[in-house]
């Protein structure tokens, strides 16, 4: 592995699919350069293989990017990436919290339980983020560039008065009495941890205001990727049917964060959708 040098030093969770390697793939096509730790939960070779593809389709590009076992929802995991980064580097640059997971798919399914399914996308979505951040925020306020910067991922879903304001899907519903026909929510598990994940984001922001690390929280669109797929059991919906755009157009409005180029929009803390501020 080249020395990392003069690159800005990245880690991306849950970079090896999505949104995630989509971001990965992007800063690989720009100038950087960057050194990227793809974030990985169990088999790592699934991130090598990310890395492969980003070598491939970027061949001349000056960034880098190795693997990174990192499962966010195990704390001895979060505590062994940190030694592994700790160790190697005494800094990162830029901590891109993107790893999330919908469980509303296996709940209605019924492969989880609700207890189950709530329990788990709370743990990864709200929890995990949080403990990662905690974690790895002396990294970041040891960032040699000081051009430190936190990114958390949220969901358009997780406004709450746009919820309120009736702009969901499938907002009204017959008077049909209990049960209601189907499922009456809306990945309510999924979409109140993302809810619950913006107050996490307000509160870094507040939190590291004065130590020069920008903050953000992104909601960046509705995106054709792995997210509602059940993992075990493959079951996936087909979301580009249903709307949803290519993860890279989601990925380039990340990186104009990573580089720099919203930074007049980090305080007050807020979620940013492409072109405009997403109601709380
Ligand atoms: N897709 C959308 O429309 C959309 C919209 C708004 C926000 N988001 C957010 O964007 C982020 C990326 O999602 P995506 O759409 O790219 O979905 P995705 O294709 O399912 O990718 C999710 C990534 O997170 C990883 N992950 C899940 N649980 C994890 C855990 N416990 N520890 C570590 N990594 C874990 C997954 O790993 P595995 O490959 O091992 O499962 C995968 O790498 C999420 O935070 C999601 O909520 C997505």
């Amino acid at each position: 592995m080249p020395p990392v040098g003069a690159k800005s030093l990245l880690l991306i969770t849950g970079a090896n699919t999505g949104l995630g390697f989509e971001v990965a793939k992007a800063l690989f096509a720009r100038p950087g350069p960057y050194h990227i730790l793809i974030g990985c939960r169990g088999d790592v070779s699934r991130a090598s293989d990310a890395i492969s593809k980003l070598k491939h389709l970027s061949p001349s590009s000056a960034s880098t990017a190795e693997p990174l076992s990192i499962d966010i929802s195990s704390d001895e995991s979060i505590a062994a990436a940190f030694e592994e980064v700790q160790e190697r580097f005494r800094y990162i640059d830029v901590l891109i919290n993107n790893a999330g997971a919908d469980f509303d798919t296996a709940i209605t399914s019924g492969r989880l339980t609700k207890r189950e399914g709530w329990s788990q996308c709370w743990d990864v979505n709200v929890a995990g983020t949080h403990i990662v951040t905690e974690t790895f925020a002396p990294l970041l306020l040891a960032s040699k560039s000081r051009q430190s910067r936190l990114l958390f991922i949220t969901s358009g879903l997780s406004s709450m008065s746009e919820n309120a304001s009736g702009a969901s899907p499938r907002y009204a519903l017959p008077p049909v009495g209990w049960p209601k026909p189907g499922n009456p929510f809306v990945y309510l598990a999924y979409r109140s941890s993302k809810s619950g994940l913006n107050m996490i984001a307000t509160e870094w922001a507040r939190v590291l205001r004065n130590d020069g690390v920008k903050v953000f929280n992104v909601s960046p669109g509705f995106l054709h990727t792995g997210l509602s797929t059940d993992r075990p059991t493959g079951e996936a919906k087909d979301t580009k049917a249903m709307g949803a755009v290519d993860p890279a157009i989601g990925a380039g409005f990340c990186v104009d964060v990573v580089e720099g180029k919203r930074d007049d929009q980090a305080w007050p803390p807020k979620v940013m959708r492409m072109n405009m501020v997403q109601p709380w």
